[in-house]
């Protein structure tokens, strides 16, 4: 999400709420690096005695070795472990158009407002598409994606599940948003449905190469409104008990649907992120209210104002209106903030949120490789300045016949990243002897696990996990196991709490850190870390920083990394989401997505995207010839006084190559549309290679 809409809208984005007195590890850094210096150092003589050339590919893959990862098993099948990036960097730009490499081609797929059943109903270009008809349409703010192959046909057939972040009101209804109490209801109501997910079915055509929508029983929307099942240890609990569910196993919708995942039995994870700010209450937060930022005043978008005043709306204001929980919304809250499985090829499943993955602004869910007869690992952050990385490890064994009942029990872990390079998964257990003591220290009290799950921030809080700068998306190498991580950027970090992990005060650029657990067990509850790159200006950056790597080029230069995923040839995919003057003006062009070699450390500007976009979002088919990849909030600062400030997909210029004429915007064209698109090598070769 951009913080152009935080100016808008009174809800943040990465609003700050951990206040706890958690270390930063103030002057670490320096006594880090002074050591990492001393190994960098006798590396660097050794290497360039053994190579007899300073080649960064082999000092960077050398230093990697030093820093305690054991080097990737390169060339052994079946990954292609150190690829070579086979395509010409694209500049840093500004064009309303995606700008690829020559040889590259796109088409889009699944735009905001596209049917799901063949061509009812239609998509009207001037807005005016009813909140009925968007519950049957592609949503808005497209944003994680996953490809489940058909097993019969799986590098031309499968199903695309998006997420649909949140909306622009200006640009998601004819005439704008009218924001007065109360609102109008079908406005609410179509705001509510352009929210969640799509289950898409996708075929490429055999002729002309191109990808549709399927008119296919798998086709489903999952918005804010759909009712879903509460699992695990928070399920029948107090804390989700509502007038909907008075024993709080129900809830509805999903929201802010940020990151995403899968699992190793073949279902969809969403993930639900800046949830907090669309619900109010006025009555005295309780601290899993507070903790998480929920509103004082009004919702994000005041659909608890809908002027229908139907149940469906009401839920959104969580202040005390009844004698017990039973009888009102004040825990309506509580039902969100959680990671939700969907099963796609079953389009009657109801989603299940998996609450013992725990509670907070979920940016992702990532799975490392399972190995039979050993717990399930998914990592996830928690994207808000000053909050924290987690993983849960199942109870339950991985073996072929798993379904997604076993998320329902494991340990949540919460990463301390200490100063020496080092790092522990701090268990928020209320069995575990350690967490329950260190409560006690704290004087914070937890009367059950669901009482832990439910205020996961607090527990975090308590055990003394590492504030981070906005974790964002993660990513498991599928051979490796190592784990990377983006942290977008900070504004609260300064020269006074800096650490050894989030090392730049203020840190404006992000980094991307990664880590390697002990023994290469995923479930290990220590591991080594490094950074793997300090993303900025040419001036201002470097890969490897603490092996003495290099800094970015004008190839490479790129701000706020978001979205990651270390795709099946090795390939380290890294997409932006700047925001504000830092994508308006300046080096860095608009929001893009790298290519990244980790194991030379070459690093190469794949694409940029339209204007006011971010890029998130990035999968391939499995032989990696087709590469969908999202473009979200195209013209978020369109408005009334400004026009629509970008045009694309429907101007009809997807994409460019460099030296094109750039595309520009006219504030009376066409309605931006978030949107997937599909990139394809003009030859047919695997995209990156
Ligand atoms: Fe929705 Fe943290 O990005
Ligand atoms: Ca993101
Ligand atoms: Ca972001």
């Amino acid at each position: 999400m951009s913080e152009n809409n935080l100016i808008e809208i009174d809800s943040g984005d990465e609003p700050m709420s951990n206040h706890s007195d958690n270390p930063h590890f103030s002057n670490i850094l320096e006594k880090r690096l002074s050591r990492r210096d001393m190994l960098t150092g006798s590396l660097t003589a050794a290497v360039a005695g053994m190579f007899g050339a300073s080649s960064m590919g082999n000092l960077a893959e050398a230093a990697v070795a030093g820093a305690g990862f054991l080097p990737p098993q390169v060339g052994k099948p079946p990954f292609a472990l150190n690829p070579t990036l086979g395509f010409s960097a694209v500049p840093a730009t500004r064009s309303d158009t995606a700008t690829l490499p020559v040889g590259y081609k796109a088409q889009t797929l699944a735009p905001w407002g596209a049917p799901l059943t063949d061509s009812y109903p239609a998509y009207k270009a001037d807005g005016s598409n009813t909140g009925a008809e968007q519950e049957q349409q592609v949503g808005s703010h497209h944003d994680g994606l996953h490809y489940f192959p058909m097993a019969s046909n799986p590098n031309s057939h499968g199903l695309l599940c998006i997420n649909h972040e949140y909306v622009d009101q200006f640009n998601l209804h004819a005439g704008g948003a009218i924001n007065t109490s109360p609102r109008p209801t079908d406005q609410v109501r179509k705001e509510i449905a352009a929210h969640g997910v799509s289950v898409i079915e996708v075929k490429k055509d055999a002729l002309s190469g191109e990808w549709d929508v399927m008119n296919g029983n798998y086709n489903r929307r999952i918005t804010a409104n759909t009712p879903m099942e509460i699992r695990g240890p928070v399920r029948g609990s107090d804390f989700v008990k509502t007038v909907y569910s008075p024993d709080g196993t129900m809830t509805r919708g999903t929201i802010n649907n940020c990151g995403h995942g899968y699992t190793p039995w073949g279902t969809y994870l969403t993930c639900e992120e800046n949830w907090a700010g669309y619900f109010v209450n006025r009555t005295g937060r309780p601290r899993e209210h507070a903790r998480y930022g929920v509103s004082t005043s009004n919702g994000r978008y005041r659909w608890e104002t809908a002027a229908s005043g139907e149940d469906q709306y009401l839920r959104f204001d969580a202040s005390v209106k009844a004698t017990s929980a039973e009888g009102d919304y004040r825990n309506e809250p509580n039902g969100q903030g959680w990671i939700v499985e969907i099963d796609p090829f079953n389009p009657n499943s109801v989603p299940k949120k998996r609450t013992a993955m725990g509670r907070f602004a979920h940016e992702g869910c990532w799975v490392a490789p399972p190995q039979l007869g050993q717990p399930v690992v998914f990592y996830s952050g928690d994207d808000s300045q000053n909050e924290y990385v987690y993983k849960f490890v199942t109870k339950g064994r991985y073996s072929k016949n798993v379904n997604g009942d076993i998320l329902d029990q494991g340990v949540l872990y919460v990463a301390r990243f200490n100063e020496d390079g080092t790092g522990d998964w701090l268990a928020l257990d209320i069995n575990n002897p350690a967490f329950v003591a260190a409560a006690l220290v704290k004087g914070v009290t937890f009367a059950d696990q669901a009482d832990v799950l439910v205020n996961t921030r607090l527990a975090a809080d308590v055990v003394g996990a590492t504030k981070m700068d906005r974790p964002e998306w993660g990513t498991v190498h599928p051979q490796t196991r190592e784990v990377y991580m983006t942290m977008t950027n900070s504004s609260s970090r300064n020269a006074g709490n800096i650490d050894a992990a989030n090392p730049r005060g203020p840190n404006p650029y992000g980094h991307i850190i990664r880590w390697r657990e002990q023994g290469n067990r995923s479930w290990a509850v220590k591991f080594e870390w490094d950074l793997f790159l300090l993303s900025g200006t040419e001036t201002d950056s470097q890969m490897l920083p603490e092996q003495g790597g290099p800094a970015l080029t004008q190839d490479s230069i790129h701000a706020s990394p978001d979205g990651l995923w270390m795709d099946q040839f090795g390939i380290l995919w890294i997409q932006t989401d700047m925001s504000g003057s830092q994508q308006a003006s300046g080096p860095f062009g608009a929001n893009a997505m790298l290519a990244a070699n980790p194991v030379t450390g070459e690093i190469k500007r794949f694409l940029v995207g339209p204007n006011d976009q971010e890029t998130t979002g990035v999968v391939s088919t499995p032989d990696g010839t087709s590469m969908f990849v999202n473009f979200q909030h195209p013209g978020d600062r369109s408005s009334a006084s400004a026009g629509f400030t970008s045009n694309w997909p429907d101007h009809g210029a997807v994409y460019r190559h460099p030296g094109d004429a750039a595309v520009v915007a006219n504030p009376t064209g066409s309605r931006p549309r978030s949107s997937t698109i599909v990139i394809t090598r003009e030859d047919g070769g695997i995209v990156g290679l």
